[in-house]
């Protein structure tokens, strides 16, 4: 790797699960006007809903999730019961019988719900909500916590896509992160999910870990074939301890450098691809029946806060601490602190905290980045002729885009842009050009690759 693409792989970068990305979240909002926006929802549209539940039983060194460890069930169940009063607030304002597309619980773990819990609060969603007979309804799991019980409930309650974290199976790479699982403890968890009836699996992988080379990584994608999954998620892993404190117990001296970081993701892409599985987007791979392959193939992948998405709703809600909301005026977060959160659903009100309107510009720069990390191509002109606006709307990235194609890291034909194939992994620095607010404020992403 020369030294001008060692530059762009160190670059900071933001990955685009949004655009404008949460940083710029910066707009006040209050309870009333946030229920102005659920209720100014028009009657057609459909909806997704993210349910983020923020408890694990112990913190991995390299998470980046918004969650806390808890060995305790009490303030599980107190979450539980706040974000029943949550769906209850929501839905008293865009109205029962809404049509459901895609329902997601994410965390943290949120397999530590007491099962009754999980029960009501997804009984409640399906009674609320008119869903989809094609609903996606899929869940994070920690292979720890998954016995029979738990599958057989999740089957129960409508799951019908499974994600596990895996990242490395080796044992050193596992004392490194804090995060010690067998693979027979994975291997457990997946038997117990396939006799519930839970075929659709993903598995989360990633690279960039402290005293991973390249044996741990082939190692890890063999075993992790081995279990079928039908989708692999491989992240690079971000490192952001301004952000996220616990990654300083990361040991920084054993982590790959930028250039061993870039081998490992492309030795692994190639592993992936060699066992049939379609690269999706930068970091996704999947079987070509599975539907994130289908979308891909289609030009109808979309990229949301969980990263790729097969997902067709135009309206994402979320509850729970931290969550995000995407409506036809803007974005919204919920109040990371469960105490406020608590707080402010109690009295009846919403607990956003922060949001930012979207305007014109804001949705064509949207969809040219939704386009180049789902598509590694964008037509400007045609996204600009969507919105009826002059296609010199975007001119601002010129200068970015032509030091970017001087580079290599796109090929422009007109307003056709195109990522190279072997470039691909560089998508998120060819899209910063249409970010204007990148550099706005102080905040420091991970690096590009
Ligand atoms: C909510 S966790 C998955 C479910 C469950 N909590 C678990 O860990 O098994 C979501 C995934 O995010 C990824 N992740 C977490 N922290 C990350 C980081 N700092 N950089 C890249 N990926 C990260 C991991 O692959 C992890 O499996
Ligand atoms: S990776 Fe999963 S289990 Fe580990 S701390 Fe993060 S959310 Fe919890």
């Amino acid at each position: 790797m020369d030294k001008t693409l060692r530059d762009y792989a160190a670059r900071s970068a933001p990955r685009y699960t949004s655009y404008p990305t949460a940083p710029h979240f910066t707009d006040v909002i209050d309870s009333a006007s946030y229920a102005d926006w659920l209720r100014c929802v028009p009657d057609e549209v459909s909806f997704s809903l993210y349910a983020h539940i923020p408890f694990c039983r112990s913190i991995c060194h390299y998470c980046g999730c918004h969650t806390k460890a808890t060995r305790q069930e009490a303030p599980v169940r107190a979450y539980a019961r706040t974000l029943l009063q949550e769906i209850d607030l929501v839905t008293g304002r865009i109205g029962q019988g809404r049509p459901l597309k895609h329902l997601h619980w994410g965390g943290g773990t949120p397999s530590l719900l007491p099962h009754d819990k999980l029960k009501r609060i997804a009984s409640k969603i399906y009674r609320y909500f008119d869903i989809s007979p094609t609903i996606e309804h899929a869940i994070e799991l920690d292979p720890r916590t998954v016995d029979l019980a738990l599958a057989d409930l999740l089957a129960e309650i409508g799951v019908n896509r499974v994600s596990l974290g895996i990242q490395d199976f080796s044992p050193k790479v596992q004392s490194a992160i804090g995060r010690i699982q067998s693979y027979n403890d994975v291997g457990l968890a997946v038997a117990n999910l396939r006799a519930a009836g839970l075929e659709r699996l993903n598995l989360d992988l990633m690279y960039g870990l402290p005293n991973q080379g390249e044996r741990e990584v082939i190692d890890t994608i063999e075993y992790a074939v081995a279990l079928k999954p039908d989708r692999i998620a491989l992240f690079g892993y971000a490192h952001v301890p301004w952000m996220k404190k616990h990654q300083r117990l990361i040991d920084t001296d054993a982590m790959p450098d930028v250039i061993e970081r870039f081998e490992l993701s492309e030795m692994a892409i190639e592993k992936l691809l060699g066992h049939g599985y379609r690269r999706i987007g930068l970091d996704h791979f999947a079987l070509p029946s599975d539907s994130l392959a289908i979308a891909a193939e289609t030009g109808t992948l979309r990229r949301n806060f969980q990263g790729y998405t097969a997902d067709p709703a135009d309206v994402l809600v979320g509850v729970g601490v931290s969550s995000i909301s995407k409506l036809p005026n803007g974005y919204a977060q919920n109040d990371p602190d469960i105490r406020r959160w608590r707080t402010a659903i109690e009295s009846g009100s919403f607990p956003v905290v922060r949001s930012k309107r979207i305007d014109i510009d804001d949705r064509l720069r949207h969809d040219v980045i939704e386009r180049l990390m789902c598509d590694f191509e964008a037509d400007v002109d045609q996204i600009c002729a969507n919105y009826d606006t002059p296609p010199d709307a975007l001119s601002d990235s010129s200068t970015a885009l032509a030091a970017f194609e001087a580079d290599g890291l796109v090929e422009i034909s007109g307003s056709r842009l195109r990522v190279p194939d072997d470039r691909k992994a560089f998508v998120r620095v060819v899209a910063s050009a249409f970010d204007k607010y990148l550099g706005s404020n102080a905040t420091k992403h991970s690096v590009a690759v």
